[in-house]
């Protein structure tokens, strides 16, 4: 940390805070009597907060975000000279970065080719839904409007994006939504919903089924998270993304994946979808596509859809008419090539791949020691615990239980995560998804906390 640090020289940072701060997901009746924590500084792994504590960040910003770790200097340098050299201009032109990057972020996707900037993963996934309402409303007479979501997934924060949201207290109280959405099945199958072998397969007929009910030809889109994020850290099961893919085909139905958590390089591949053999049609990104740097998220389609809002110029119509102001930040795309620089010549991928190995067998072991801990689930450095009151009936722990855990390895100077206002009575699972620059002694340090906090909140 910085030498110049003064704990002191923040009380009225505090009461600033205190006073006149708005924070995202809390209530803030206990900042009453307890002090809000002001993070101050970051350096790799770690983060300070105003009374000096070191902290060892195993959710990368709260929210799974700051892939390649704070302090980088290489990537506030790059953000720096390129606001310098032009801040911004709106997205109906280009620029260097934003041109830059589209080309090295499409060489990482094949099949791809287009990429559409945008400021937050909600607004990316928003536009993806106004591209499959203005292609039905072009080919299908307005008909194939429909949008599919996943029970449990999580697409952003907006009335229309929580309209496509399977967390039910994300939604409540936020209605009425936006029509014609529509909800499939989740695929967990530690929740098992059918009693059969083939889960997977199972899990992706019960989306054609939902698809046989509505009619075919008004459904146009699906969108699914490739792992399900604040849902649960659900990994889809065995055999479930081919079928998925073979019934969007089947039924012309447009794929979009929601990559804004397990994008650029999370679960160990560059995407999420990219572990599973599939081929989407619209894929939306934003937390690590530049670290937390800067504010950017991206829609990228295949050539297809593109072609889609191209094929008609004589009609004054016949575009995407879509606008986002910050689209045009350049901060973004720049700090996205340096933050992608990184990814690559640290080897983070396969690092990514090692550790998560390594923090998927710390939690195993966690497993056999604690029984509060029902099922462990992960890809690459995106892992869950959930968290049970018994092993045989899988009943879900209380959420105080499982906020006492995420204390107290707080107390201990580690930063975990649990589901949260997500889906009703499952506010139960860990998470955990450090930085991908995590080493062998960091996920030691990690999980070492929950065993201790395990031990204190549920006994030996
Ligand atoms: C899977 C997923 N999609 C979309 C979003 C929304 O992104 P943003 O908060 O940038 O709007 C989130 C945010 O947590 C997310 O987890």
């Amino acid at each position: 940390m910085d030498a110049s640090f003064q704990a002191n020289d923040l009380e009225h940072v505090v009461e600033a805070d205190r006073a006149h701060i708005w924070h995202h997901l809390s209530q803030h009746k206990p900042f009453e009597t307890v002090d809000p924590q002001i993070i101050v500084e970051g350096k790799g792994m770690r983060v300070w907060d105003q009374t000096g504590k070191e902290h060892l960040d195993a959710v990368s910003g709260g929210v799974w975000t700051v892939n390649v770790g704070y302090g980088r200097e290489s990537i506030a340098n790059a953000v720096r000279d390129q606001l310098i050299k032009l801040n911004y201009f709106a997205g109906a032109k280009g620029s260097v970065p934003g041109s830059l990057f589209a080309e090295r972020l499409i060489g990482k996707m094949p099949g791809m080719s287009r990429v559409y900037y945008t400021n937050s993963g909600s607004e990316a996934n928003e536009k993806a839904f106004k591209m499959v309402r203005q292609i039905a409303e072009k080919r299908y007479g307005g008909k194939k409007h429909k949008i599919l979501y996943r029970d449990r997934d999580y697409h952003g924060t907006t009335i229309t994006t929580l309209s496509a949201g399977g967390q039910q207290e994300r939604n409540a109280q936020y209605g009425p939504f936006t029509p014609g959405f529509i909800a499939v099945p989740h695929c967990l199958e530690y929740r098992a919903q059918w009693d059969v072998e083939n889960y997977g397969e199972r899990a992706a007929d019960a989306i054609e089924e939902v698809i046989l009910r509505e009619g075919p030809d008004t459904v146009g889109g699906l969108c699914l998270e490739p792992v399900t994020a604040g849902g649960g850290v659900i990994t889809p099961p065995e055999g479930y993304w081919q079928r998925v893919q073979e019934i969007c085909r089947k039924y012309d139905i447009l794929l979009h994946i929601d990559e804004v958590v397990c994008g650029v390089g999370r679960t160990g591949t560059w995407f999420g979808y990219q572990q599973y053999g599939i081929q989407p049609d619209m894929v939306t990104m934003a937390k690590g596509v530049a670290s937390g740097y800067a504010a950017i998220a991206c829609l990228v389609t295949t050539e297809q859809v593109f072609e889609m809002f191209k094929d008609d110029a004589s009609d004054p119509m016949n575009y995407f008419r879509d606008i986002s102001t910050f689209g045009g930040c350049t901060a973004g795309p720049a700090a996205a090539l340096e933050n992608m620089r990184i990814i690559e010549d640290e080897n983070l991928l396969d690092n990514t791949n090692r550790m998560g190995e390594r923090m998927m067998a710390n939690l195993h072991g966690l497993m056999e020691k604690h029984a509060a801990i029902g099922d462990v689930r992960g890809k690459g450095l995106f892992c869950g615990a959930e968290l049970v009151a018994d092993r045989a009936s899988k009943e879900p722990v209380d959420e105080k239980l499982a906020q006492a855990v995420v204390a107290s390895c707080m107390k201990q100077g580690v930063i975990i995560g649990v589901t949260n206002r997500s889906v009703p009575g499952f506010n139960n699972t860990l998470c955990f998804s450090p930085a991908l620059i995590a080493t062998n002694d960091d996920i030691d340090a990690i999980t070492d906390a929950v065993d201790t906090a395990l031990t204190e909140v549920f006994g030996g």
